[in-house]
């Protein structure tokens, strides 16, 4: 028989609602929140209320997208944490209410194993080209960096992580220095594409073991900013397109750099990216260039899929299905949330 998952979404910003069926995913809806753009970042009490909003008209489009009926689903699957709690506490209830009503099981899913598990959802009508395990994942969103080193679906050890800031962070904090708004990451990256990465230099961090580091970087580029525009105060201006990829470019060396240590030390040669940060265009180049360096199968995630999404946690709670591994309805959601 059949194994069918319906996927819920909502540690952050992004409500999402998603069906996967053995596998393979079935329909994907996701509903982004633009009012915390006038304020520069995540407002948690509105991604609260916008979740509230959003969820029971996304399940009733997926359901319709997938062509299945509420009754023929197996199991739910949620995002448990890590994540604003608000938010988390939205679509767990909603999980749970669902599960009581339909008589099925609940399946907890923590986010960032999801983030990673990306790679593993089958696509209809496509050639599925799947990563073997052992597999080096470098997560990067705007909450988490870490390298993971993922042993097999549901077995993952973290072999570093940032120390401060997550690399989406650096991004959307440097952005907002630069007037370009919430969230950053994205416009940095458009920006970019038309600049001199090597335009500006800013120092990398020294950090031990494979550990990263943001904080520096961010604090060093407003410092930068500042004494350029106590010269020219229209320096941000004039310069946005080379400040843009040469921020970027140095965000990238300092993500690869350990990336590369990790792949060497580890010898493991199946490499994947995941989480927002992996939309970023010169991260999807610099990746693949670093497969072909090390001779590694690469894998980068469709766009669509590295930033939040249910679709990764219906995959997740597949797994978990298989494994029988289900939840108690008295789980409460949480803002931490350990692999
Ligand atoms: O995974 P995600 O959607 O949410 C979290 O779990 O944090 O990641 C959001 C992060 C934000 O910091 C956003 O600026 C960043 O991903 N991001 C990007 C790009 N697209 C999204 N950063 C750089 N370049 C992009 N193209
Ligand atoms: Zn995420």
């Amino acid at each position: 028989m059949s194994v069918i998952i319906l996927g819920i979404e909502s540690s952050c910003d992004d409500t999402s609602v998603a069906v996967v069926k053995d596998g393979v995913l079935l329909a994907n809806q996701v509903a982004g929140q633009k009012i915390h753009e006038r304020y520069g970042g995540v407002v948690p009490e509105l991604a609260s209320r916008a979740h509230q909003e959003n969820i029971v008209p996304l399940v009733d489009v997926v359901i319709k997208d997938a062509g299945i009926s509420l009754n023929d689903v197996s199991a739910i699957a949620f995002t448990r944490g890590p994540g604003l709690l608000g938010a988390l506490l939205v679509g767990t209830s909603f999980a749970k209410g669902l599960s009581i009503a339909l008589n099925r099981p609940l399946i907890d899913i923590n986010h960032l194993q999801a983030h990673v598990l990306v790679h593993f959802i089958k696509h209809l009508n496509q050639q599925n080209r799947l990563p073997e395990f052992p597999m080096l994942c470098l997560l990067v969103s705007g909450g988490h960096t870490q390298i993971v080193l993922v042993k097999d679906y549901l077995d993952m050890v973290i072999l570093g992580q940032t120390i401060d800031d997550a690399a989406g962070e650096a991004f959307d904090k440097c952005a907002k220095v630069l007037g370009l708004g919430y969230p950053g990451g994205p416009k940095i990256d458009e920006l970019s594409r038309t600049g001199n990465p090597k335009a500006f230099l800013f120092s990398k961090p020294k950090v031990s073991g494979l550990d990263f580091s943001f904080s520096g970087l961010k604090t060093s580029f407003l410092y930068f900013l500042q004494d350029k525009m106590k010269e020219n105060p229209d320096f941000i201006n004039q310069n946005i397109n080379d400040l843009c990829a040469s921020l970027q470019h140095t965000i990238i060396e300092i993500l690869m750099d350990n990336f590369r240590k990790a792949i060497k030390e580890t010898g493991i040669r199946n490499i994947a990216i995941s989480g927002g940060v992996a939309a970023n265009s010169g991260l999807r180049e610099a990746v693949g260039e670093l497969g072909k360096e090390l001779h590694a199968q690469v894998f980068i995630p469709e766009k669509w899929l590295t930033t939040d999404n249910a679709a990764m946690v219906a995959i997740t709670g597949y797994f978990k299905y298989l494994k029988g591994d289900f939840a108690t309805h008295d789980l409460p959601p949480l803002a931490r949330m350990p692999f």
